[in-house]
């Protein structure tokens, strides 16, 4: 991983965004329970899953798309269980969707820009579009400032809608499976890209992914949903080798056949039966 020169973070301070006791339903449907997770700034969680494990309902709730049935979610001390998604958004957590959301018509620094138009100084003019394009340099967008966002490929639109969080200066950056489509080329550059961000801004990242290879290169930590609750939790050995999170992926018989003294390699769990989703739920 290419190493970058830590740039002055505005905020140096510890913060902790958390969910507590967290559970979620729609209508009988209990998508997540009992959930307690924690992020601090400066680190990076992975939280990975199987399809419909609650995964995207729990990235909700801590960005107030979703408000939960009960349990609480804070930053630090203050309670933002009930808060609107603008106001969570001003505490400093800024989130990507599953699928992107970008104003498609609109250039990839217009895109940036209105993230950029939300950071702490409020910035205008000859300022926003700086501070636009200073974000675009960080993700290597400025070659392609002036293109629509709609005639960009894939990758490149998740890059824009990264740059556009990043551009708030947030204190917490949520990612919803950022590889999601891309290529194994593009892949590694993102988990090159995730670590960078990380690093500079001194971020706590919080990164849902079904490209477990990427995951496991990125994550301080490592947390496994299933069913709507947390089965596991570790660095990605731990993971890797624990017996629930390979029956969530791979089914139990495949885990008991498997369950021999020598833990497979990491990488035997990309070999999981699903898909990558790409069903949207972040709309009710
Ligand atoms: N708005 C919603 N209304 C009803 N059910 C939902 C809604 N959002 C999510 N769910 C259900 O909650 C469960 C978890 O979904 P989700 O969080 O999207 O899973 P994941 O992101 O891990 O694939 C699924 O059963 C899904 O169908
Ligand atoms: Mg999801």
């Amino acid at each position: 991983m290419t190493t970058v020169a830590p740039s002055a973070p505005a905020d140096q301070a510890l913060h902790t965004l958390e969910a507590v006791d967290v559970e979620v339903s729609f209508a009988g449907l209990r998508a997540l329970r009992g959930v307690d997770l924690h992020v601090r700034t400066g680190e990076i969680v992975g939280l990975i899953g199987p399809n419909g494990s609650g995964k995207t309902t729990l990235l909700n709730v801590l960005s107030g798309v979703y408000r939960a049935t009960s349990g609480t979610v804070r930053l630090d001390t203050t309670e933002m269980t009930k808060m609107a998604t603008h106001r969570i958004a001003q505490l400093g957590i800024a989130r990507t969707f599953q699928n992107i959301r970008l104003f498609s018509n609109m250039t990839v620094l217009q895109n940036v820009a209105v993230g950029a138009a939300l950071s702490g100084g409020r910035p205008r003019g000859a300022a926003l579009h700086d501070a636009a394009m200073a974000t675009m340099t960080e993700l290597d967008l400025t070659g392609i400032a002036y293109r629509r966002a709609v005639t960009l490929p894939y990758g490149v639109r998740r890059r824009i809608e990264i740059a556009r969080a990043l551009a708030t200066e947030p204190r917490f950056l949520l990612l919803d499976e950022p590889a999601a489509g891309a290529n194994e080329v593009e892949s590694a550059e993102l988990t090159e890209l995730i670590g960078n961000i990380a690093q500079r801004h001194r971020l706590g990242i919080l990164v849902i992914e079904h490209d477990l290879r990427l995951i496991m290169r990125v994550a301080d930590r490592i947390v496994a949903l299933n069913e709507g609750a947390i089965i596991a939790q570790g660095d990605a050995e731990a993971i890797s080798a624990n017996t629930a999170v390979r029956e969530a992926y791979l089914g139990k018989r495949w885990a008991e056949k498997h369950s021999s003294a020598t833990p497979p390699p990491t990488t035997d769990l990309d070999d999981r039966p699903t898909a990558p989703s790409d069903t949207d739920k972040e709309t009710p």
